[in-house]
């Protein structure tokens, strides 16, 4: 298959450049140098079998300030890659996320549980699902969350070096322990993306997610142990930092069935080593 990936330069289209390829497709990754996804008519050219949009504005507190930046980008431009798609007769793959959920059911969500989002990000991303499927009858909502990857920063590099800061100020380091949700390594989220593509599911919302689910402070501390980097922890409340989004508090995604179980602990652990993590799933 000829596919076609937006967001190729992000954390997970990187991944899914290299999944893709792996599988044996001939596969064009479009950074946003490439390709503005308000404006995706370059896609034509290419004539893609499948489009995965892995594109957006995921600043999540720039969004909370700019929300129509975030509509246009996250809502219009998800919206104008499937239209393309659906020219194309190619199959829209739209990557989506957890806080189209507001965090307040006592249970991991569902495909068919109602989106209610509290967050400009999160309702930019649930305008993109609904335009997305308005725009192609073949699509695929692919939902995931709490994504860390290979290479460059993530949630795990991060808590090392502010660890190692703490230790070496003598200061605790304050973890937010009520905050839940899925660790997701994107190698194997690629992978599954993948699996998802060839293998013709027809189902057209799925939760792609880490699991067990995790407070930020039980993830950090498993990425503490592994680098052995030993500080003082002091659990916090997520509302204890002022920040211009409010995260969903417990946007657990119950992974769909028939999706391969991904355990994030191995790659944390391997991430935080300094180690090459591979695929799990
Ligand atoms: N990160 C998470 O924890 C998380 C959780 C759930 C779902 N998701 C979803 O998963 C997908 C991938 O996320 P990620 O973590 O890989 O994000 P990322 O690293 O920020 O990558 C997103 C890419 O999209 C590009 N982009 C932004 N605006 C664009 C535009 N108008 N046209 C074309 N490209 C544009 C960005 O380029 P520039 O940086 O150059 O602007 C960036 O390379 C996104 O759809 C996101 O909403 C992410």
């Amino acid at each position: 298959m000829r596919v076609a990936i937006t967001g190729a330069a992000g954390q997970l289209g990187r991944q899914l450049v290299v999944a893709f390829e792996a599988d044996g497709h001939e596969v064009r990754g479009f950074s946003h140098d490439d390709l503005d996804i308000t404006k995706p008519a370059a896609l034509f050219d290419w004539d893609p079998d499948v489009v995965v949009n892995s594109a957006a504005w995921t600043d999540v507190d720039g969004c909370a300030r700019d929300p129509e930046r975030a509509m246009r980008i996250n809502g219009e431009g998800a919206g104008a890659v499937s239209a393309v798609a659906a020219a194309c007769n190619a199959m829209i793959v739209q990557v989506s996320t957890n806080e189209v959920f507001d965090g307040t059911l006592d249970r991991p969500y569902h495909e068919d549980d109602d989106p209610d989002p509290i967050n400009a990000y999160g309702r930019s991303k649930l305008a993109g699902e609904i335009a997305v499927v308005a725009a192609n009858p073949r699509h695929l909502i692919v939902r995931t969350a709490w994504l860390f990857g290979p290479g460059g920063t993530n949630f795990v590099t991060k808590i090392l070096a502010a660890a190692t800061h703490a230790a070496d100020a003598g200061q605790p380091l304050r973890l937010v322990s009520d905050e839940i949700g899925n660790p997701t390594w994107t190698p194997d989220l690629a992978a599954a993306i993948v699996s998802l593509v060839t293998q013709d599911d027809r189902r057209n919302v799925v939760h792609v997610a880490g699991v067990p689910a995790v407070s930020r402070l039980a993830w950090a501390q498993v990425a503490l142990e592994a680098a052995g980097i030993r500080v003082d922890v002091d659990p916090v409340a997520l509302a204890t930092f002022e920040r211009a989004s409010t995260p969903p508090l417990r946007a657990v995604l119950a992974p769909s069935a028939g999706v391969a179980e991904m355990d994030w602990r191995p790659a944390s652990v391997e991430c935080a080593r300094g180690l090459p993590a591979k695929p799990t799933a």
